[in-house]
């Protein structure tokens, strides 16, 4: 199977020495590359700026830096793709403008305008054909199961992976994590607290060989 999976966060450019980003390391979507890995299919990662180490074996090996870069990677990589995890923390606003110069501090406050970046979900949840499997995730600090079902629907997901974020010893960042995941067909799984290179496991064997 050619499995395509993103993973770490974006950054989008303020200026030269500058960028708006999150906390994620990459280390929840290294974990489902390696779990793909292991179990013997062709894996593409395309990674946003994380320190890990690119797991061995990959059939290919993206790095882009912004969400603009990320969804043109994804878009070019989909055709060819039985299975595609979408575990990255894109950015959902830019800057307006990249400042082409080192923007100078003054007294008082710097306004920054920001616009929407690609939903790269949403794009590639409309161009899936039969046959693919679109796995997302959703990130969520209160009423995860309403907000997870409800990207679910919209992005056009087959199943979706929801984690609580901003509690401390899971979601971004940590070695650990705890997810459910739901099906669109309506089933739904809890995968306890545990390490995220066992959990991609788990997941990956929900997804790939449903009950
Ligand atoms: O990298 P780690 O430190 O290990 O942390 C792991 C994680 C918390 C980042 C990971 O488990 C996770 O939750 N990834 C998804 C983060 C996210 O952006 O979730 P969201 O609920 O905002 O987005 C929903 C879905 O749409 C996600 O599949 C996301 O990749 C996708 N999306 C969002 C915005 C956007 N502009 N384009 C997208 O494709």
């Amino acid at each position: 199977m050619n499995v395509l999976i993103n993973a770490g966060p974006t950054r989008e450019s303020i200026d030269p020495v500058r960028f708006i980003s999150n906390r994620s390391t990459g280390k929840m979507g290294y974990a489902i590359a390696e779990a793909a890995l292991k179990l013997g299919h062709a894996v593409t990662l395309v990674s946003g700026p994380v320190s890990l180490a690119a797991p061995e074996g990959l059939a290919r090996f993206v790095r882009i830096e912004s969400a603009a870069e990320m969804a043109e990677a994804m878009k070019q990589a989909m055709p060819g793709a039985d299975l595609i995890v979408l575990c990255a923390a894109v950015a959902d606003y830019r800057p307006v403008v990249c400042s082409s110069s080192k923007i100078k501090k003054g007294e008082g406050r710097l306004i920054l305008e920001l616009e929407r970046t690609e939903d790269i979900a949403l794009s590639l949840g409309k161009r899936k054909r039969a046959g693919q499997i679109l796995v997302g995730f959703a990130a969520e600090t209160d009423d995860l199961e309403s907000n997870a079902l409800r990207k679910m629907r919209e992005k056009n997901f087959d199943w979706i992976a929801a984690n609580e974020v901003g509690k401390p010893g899971r979601g971004f960042a940590s070695d650990n994590n705890a997810l459910t995941l739901y099906a669109a067909d309506g089933r739904r799984f809890n995968l306890e607290l545990k390490p995220k290179k066992v959990l991609a496991g788990e997941l990956l064997s929900l997804i790939l060989n449903p009950l």
